[in-house]
């Protein structure tokens, strides 16, 4: 099937066949592996081919390989971007992505509910090169506006963000961010490209751990970023310099994981609702914070540019340390650890965990209280997640 008719399938069959050839090494099924460094030239015509004529092949490979083409081909089909760079993290796409936008004086804007280490890249080591960094407060669109000057290169937000699942209204950055020609990032791992496409809103270029719901099995690390051709070229010469790319068998396994990611985010979008709803209904529960549900400050947003929540589901319990740490200690089958969007329910204490190193007061400002969970649900049976929450609550007296 050419590329072109592959383009008219839907999501799930695209998750399987885009980007790649239907004729593969040795009729081989499956995407072969090149577990190679570097790639041959049969002579001297085959060298001359390459440097004067240009014709496309492998050389080495930090300046690519095959079965990364295909991953990188892949995901931009899914989302709906002309070009994709993938690498060995996704804090390896957002840095090697913002060093090849930014030139001494320049400066930036980021919201200040994005991934730690992101801002503390932002904030501590763009600034050893000049870099300007403005933090403003996520949803304050006039804070947002008025920190932009005329040395901004660009806006960086995640949508949703972390912890909270605050959304941005991509319509409005957009709208500011071209009344300013300032470039705009958005960071949508939380979302994925079945939930929100924000190339289909203007944003520039888009970032994602594939860490997460894009291999899905929370066995690989990998990080991508996707948007126009122009924009991608400028980013891989440096990747190529840079050197964080991802080896063929771990691309292999996004290219796995990619082939139920329709089905798995389906899954965790209706799983993730019924649990956001159980919590809300528990009477221990002070709080859920989830964007598919009504009592969310964006679900306005959300419902307009979302089509489902993810598999994220923040919640607040009453009461204090000891009686989260209770809680912690009677869950059975959900796993305590960070990330999101794998098979196995995660859930994650962020005042121990992530933020441990921060005073009880800088962590307050930044709303990590000490009754704070994140809750990734994996693809285990609904009943069951709820019943290990259940029985949980019950032991902690909660
Ligand atoms: C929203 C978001 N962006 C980026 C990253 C970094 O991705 P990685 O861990 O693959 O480097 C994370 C990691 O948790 C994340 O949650």
């Amino acid at each position: 099937m050419s590329e072109e008719k592959k383009s008219s399938l839907g999501m799930a069959s695209r998750a399987i066949h885009a980007g790649e050839p239907r004729d593969k090494y040795a009729d081989s099924l499956t995407t072969p592996i090149f577990q190679t460094s570097t790639f041959t030239f049969k002579n001297s015509r085959d060298i001359r081919e390459y440097t004067k004529d240009k014709k496309e092949r492998f050389e080495y490979g930090r300046y690519g390989n095959p079965t990364e083409l295909i991953a990188q081909q892949r995901l931009a089909d899914l989302e709906g971007a002309e070009d994709c760079l993938v690498f060995s993290s996704g804090m390896m796409a957002i840095t090697t992505t913002i060093l090849s936008l930014v030139r001494t004086g320049d400066h930036i804007v980021i919201t200040d509910d994005s991934y730690k280490k992101t801002l503390e890249f932002c904030k501590s080591y763009l600034k050893r090169f000049g870099v300007d960094c403005t933090i403003v407060p996520f949803g304050d669109y006039d804070a947002l506006e008025g920190a932009i000057t005329e040395k901004t290169r660009f806006i960086f937000s995640e949508s949703p963000t972390n912890p909270y699942l605050n959304v941005f209204d991509l319509v409005l950055l957009k709208k500011i961010a071209d009344k300013h020609h300032v470039m705009t990032l958005i960071d949508s791992t939380i979302a994925t490209p079945i939930n929100q496409r924000p190339l289909e809103f203007g944003i520039d270029l888009v970032t994602h751990s594939a860490t997460k719901y894009l291999s899905g099995h929370n066995d690989i690390l990998a990080g991508a970023v996707l948007g126009s051709r122009e924009l991608i070229a400028p980013i891989r010469s440096l990747h190529k310099s840079m050197g964080g790319l991802i080896d063929a068998h771990c691309c292999y396994l996004l290219l796995r994981g990619l082939k139920t990611f329709p089905m798995r985010v389906e899954r965790q979008n209706a799983t993730a609702l019924e649990v956001a709803t159980f919590l809300e209904s528990r009477p221990g529960v002070e709080r859920v914070y989830y964007p598919f549900l009504k009592s969310h400050q964006n679900y306005a947003i959300a419902k307009e540019q979302m089509t489902g929540g993810g598999c994220v589901v923040t919640f607040v319990i009453k009461g204090d340390l000891e009686d989260a740490n209770r809680f912690l200690d009677s869950l059975e089958m959900i796993y305590i650890g960070p990330s999101f969007g794998g098979t196995e329910t995660l859930i994650t204490h962020p005042a121990t965990v992530s933020y441990y190193d921060y005073t009880r007061e800088h962590r307050y400002e930044l709303g990590i209280i000490d009754t704070l969970f994140r809750l990734a649900v994996g693809l285990e049976d609904v009943k069951d997640i709820i019943e290990d929450l259940e029985r949980a609550f019950d032991r902690a007296k909660i």
